[in-house]
């Protein structure tokens, strides 16, 4: 087995004042949360300059923008994953998504935007687990419901453009009742898991459903290549990467505790920062909030008018002091949705430039906002017309990938 670096895994996080966990995100600056300092406190990794160059090394490309403008800023051992990719050796990605409603939003596109280009890169299979039982536990939805959801946002997951031959899309209450070997990973991991370690990494207690204290072992579960069979030809051990908002580390800091006692690899992960609500960084965007959220079912005119209306503006309060002392794009909601989706860092260097020294207004940066926002959903919405439910089905069927083992 690869060696694994000394990480504070599961020892005691302590939120001090930036709360982040998969329930809420919130801080109380408006330039968003202290990244630098959750690392420290999660006890994770910094994705640095040198890890950034061995990556464009050994793939002899580019990184993702993504990458290369720290919104994925963080990771755990990614270095053993790219040691097996020099090597040849195989592993396979993993992220997922807790179907709760009919879309998806501008955020949960990023993990996806991004996992793609990791696919496309490295040429491993993938595989995407719909928590469709995680959301019938927490929402107020039925089985069915969630269920109905899984189906829809998978549309939206593949609308992202993944490989049908190299990824395997699943509903939880539909392959568990299917596979006795995801079953069985899920049963070894409820044995290492004591009520107490789920309440204190999860904040239950006594009054959460029992279904909820267990859920953190399905979520886990697929990290290990065991619960796979017919895509690993039954190997146990092919190593895992996962590609997530930080918000969902604390499922797998108790993924990688336990691992070496289930005599398995634990998994790497690589971590983005959030899509702030429009209203300002302190929180993220948030399907929950409807008016937080550009959805990627908003016509362009809701995109324009919910820009327009709630994006948190560093601008001046009139003209004349705005273009005397200039905007503030620390704080500024359009801007900083340019950096998550504007490709040309030329260009988007040249906004910051304009917008600080006052030659650019706050009106004119929005419009440069709305027409990109615009522009990435009516793609979006193209592609998805043409997933349908026969592409779902055969992305969801249980079978072996484009790749041996
Ligand atoms: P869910 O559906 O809440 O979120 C899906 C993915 O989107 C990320 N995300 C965001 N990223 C950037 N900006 C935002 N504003 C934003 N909001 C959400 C989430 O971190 C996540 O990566 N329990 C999970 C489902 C799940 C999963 C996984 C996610 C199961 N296995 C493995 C990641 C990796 C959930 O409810 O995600
Ligand atoms: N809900 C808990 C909280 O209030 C979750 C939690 C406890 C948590 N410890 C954590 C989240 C550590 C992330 C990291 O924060």
């Amino acid at each position: 087995m690869a060696e694994q670096t000394v990480s504070k895994d599961l020892e005691d996080v302590k939120i001090e004042d930036d709360r982040v966990d998969p329930w809420k995100v919130e801080c109380n600056s408006l330039k968003g949360i202290d990244y630098d300092k959750l690392i420290k406190t999660f006890g994770s990794s910094k994705i640095d300059q040198a890890l950034i160059d061995r990556i464009e090394k050994i793939t002899g490309k580019p990184v993702h923008p993504l990458l290369r403008r720290g919104i994925f800023f963080s990771h755990r051992d990614l270095n053993i994953i790219l040691d097996l990719y020099e090597k040849n050796q195989p592993f396979y990605l993993y992220t997922g998504r807790g179907p709760s409603s009919e879309s998806l939003h501008m955020g949960h596109l990023i993990p996806f935007i991004f996992t793609k280009w990791l696919q496309d890169t490295f040429d491993v299979p993938l595989i995407i687990q719909l928590t469709d039982d995680e959301k019938f536990l927490w929402k107020d939805l039925t089985v069915e419901e969630s269920n109905r959801l899984a189906f829809e946002n998978a549309k939206d997951i593949i609308a992202c453009g993944f490989n049908k031959d190299k990824t395997f899309i699943f509903s939880d209450i539909d392959y568990i009742s299917s596979s006795k070997a995801f079953y069985v990973q899920m049963l070894k991991i409820q044995k290492c898991v004591n009520l107490n370690q789920s309440c204190k990494i999860f904040g239950f207690d006594e009054t959460s459903f029992i279904g909820k204290i267990s859920f953190p072992a399905i979520q886990a579960a697929t990290a290990f290549s065991a619960a796979f069979p017919q895509i690993f030809n039954g190997k146990t051990n092919v190593p895992c990467l996962i590609p997530c908002a930080i918000d969902q580390d604390p499922y797998f800091r108790l993924t990688r505790d336990i691992a070496p006692r289930l005599n398995a690899h634990k998994p790497s992960l690589i971590h983005s920062g959030f899509i702030p609500a429009l209203q300002g960084a302190t929180t993220k965007m948030s399907g929950s909030v409807a008016t937080s959220s550009i959805f990627l079912t908003d016509t362009p005119k809701q995109i324009k008018t919910k820009i327009n209306k709630y994006a948190f503006s560093g601008g001046r309060d009139t003209i004349e002091e705005h273009r005397e002392k200039g905007g503030d794009y620390t704080v500024d909601i359009s801007y900083k949705y340019l950096t998550f989706f504007l490709e040309d860092d030329e260009e988007l260097e040249q906004i910051r430039q304009d917008y600080s020294s006052g030659k650019l207004l706050t009106g004119e940066l929005k419009q440069k906002t709305i027409k990109i926002i615009q522009g990435i959903v009516a793609d979006h919405q193209e592609r998805r017309k043409n997933v349908t439910d026969e592409v779902v089905k055969e992305f969801m069927s249980i079978r072996k990938l484009a790749f041996e083992y």
